[in-house]
């Protein structure tokens, strides 16, 4: 469908929405709300203007929202000097309209770049003029209005030392530095994050994360979070316990910490079983983040299995997610609200 016509029907729902919205006193958001985080999930931008019953969804449980596809390079920045908003702009309009917090994502990553930028050719003084600009052009349209950035993910490489990167083949290793500085530098308010995956709990890859901020940190670079992104399967998932004490870690340098991009894959077709130990796994990682007053909010990567990148990347694998194709809650969502019902009632 035309991105005309999804425009069109998103800021129909937007206009519609924003003055009968009200707060659904059932859905998941209000509790996480009273617990002391947010609860958030990734959001298929497309799906937005095309599918009523998602972005209902979407409204009643969720208050953070992070753009799965729509803030990148490839898509914000098509061709060089063509800034391209109409995805992202109609995601913070949609947010907005229904008290939503907005999480950008993502300024600096290899993946999703566009070609003129990867076959340029460009030397390291042209490519940091061109992250510069990038970074500065987008930070800025949305200072104010994206609470959060994941300025950079995935640089650490599964032995725990920093990857070879577009960015750091083409600029040098202090890419990461200038690019939390110049993001800072475009919205001071806007909470700064460094996202990967593999990297939740212990191991090689957590203490390298660890040391890779640390130094940041040492360098007065302006970074405030760590995203622990959480992509696991029933098999192959940190121990919540080694969460808890990496976040303490982080959390001794200064640093809040976020579960940014949970989903929990299952084969395909799935059991009760699975679907109950699915359920215990996502329960665990949202008490972990309970326990540790420096996480700040717990997002799911999609809302329901009917938009989820798992089945594409993981053929045979899926149903990742706490809702599932038809919009149902599965065992997981209602465990994470006994999770949730269970912190307020400490609270009080
Ligand atoms: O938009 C194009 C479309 O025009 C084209 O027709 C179609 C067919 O090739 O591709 C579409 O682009 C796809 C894009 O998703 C939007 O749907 C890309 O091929 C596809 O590779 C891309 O996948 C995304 C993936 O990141 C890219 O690596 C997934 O949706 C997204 O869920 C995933 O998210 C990442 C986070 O950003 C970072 N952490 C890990 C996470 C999972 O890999």
């Amino acid at each position: 469908m035309p991105w005309r016509i999804i425009m069109m029907a998103i800021t129909a729902a937007v206009t519609c929405t924003s003055a009968t919205f009200a707060l659904a006193a059932d859905g998941m958001r209000s509790l996480a709300h009273t617990a002391g985080i947010r609860f958030g999930t990734a959001v298929n931008v497309e799906a937005l203007g095309t599918d009523a019953a998602y972005s209902k969804l979407l409204a009643r449980e969720f208050d953070l929202v992070t753009p799965e596809n729509a803030m990148k390079f490839s898509v914000i920045q098509p061709e060089r000097g063509r800034f391209d908003f109409t995805q992202a702009d109609a995601l913070v309009a949609f947010a907005e309209a229904r008290a939503m917090q907005v999480n950008g994502h993502v300024l600096v990553w290899d993946q999703q770049l566009p070609d003129w930028l990867t076959q340029g050719h460009f030397n390291s003084d042209e490519l940091k003029a061109i992250l510069r600009e990038h970074i500065q052009t987008v930070v800025a349209r949305y200072r104010g209005r994206v609470a959060s950035w994941d300025v950079a993910a995935e640089a650490v490489g599964e032995d725990g030392k920093p990857r070879e990167t577009f960015w750091s083949r083409g600029i040098g290793p202090d890419y990461l530095a200038l690019a939390f500085r110049w993001a800072h530098a475009a919205d001071p308010q806007a909470r700064l994050r460094y996202n990967d995956y593999g990297g939740e709990g212990a191991g090689a890859k957590s203490d390298g994360i660890y040391t890779l901020v640390a130094d940041l940190r040492t360098h007065r670079v302006p970074i405030d979070s760590v995203g622990l992104q959480m992509h696991v399967s029933l098999n192959d998932a940190p121990r919540p316990e080694d969460v808890r004490i990496n976040m303490k870690r982080l959390a001794a340098l200064g640093l809040q910490t976020d579960i940014t991009e949970m989903d929990v894959m299952l084969s395909l077709p799935t059991s009760r079983a699975a679907l109950r130990k699915q359920a215990v796994l996502y329960g665990a990682m949202l008490q972990a983040c309970l326990t540790v007053p420096q996480c700040r909010s717990f997002s799911t990567w999609g809302a329901t299995d009917r938009y989820s990148w798992v089945p594409e990347f993981f053929p045979g694998q899926g149903a990742a997610l706490l809702f599932d194709a038809s919009g149902h809650a599965k065992p997981a969502y209602w465990r994470i609200k006994r999770a949730l019902r269970t912190e307020v009632s400490h609270k009080r």
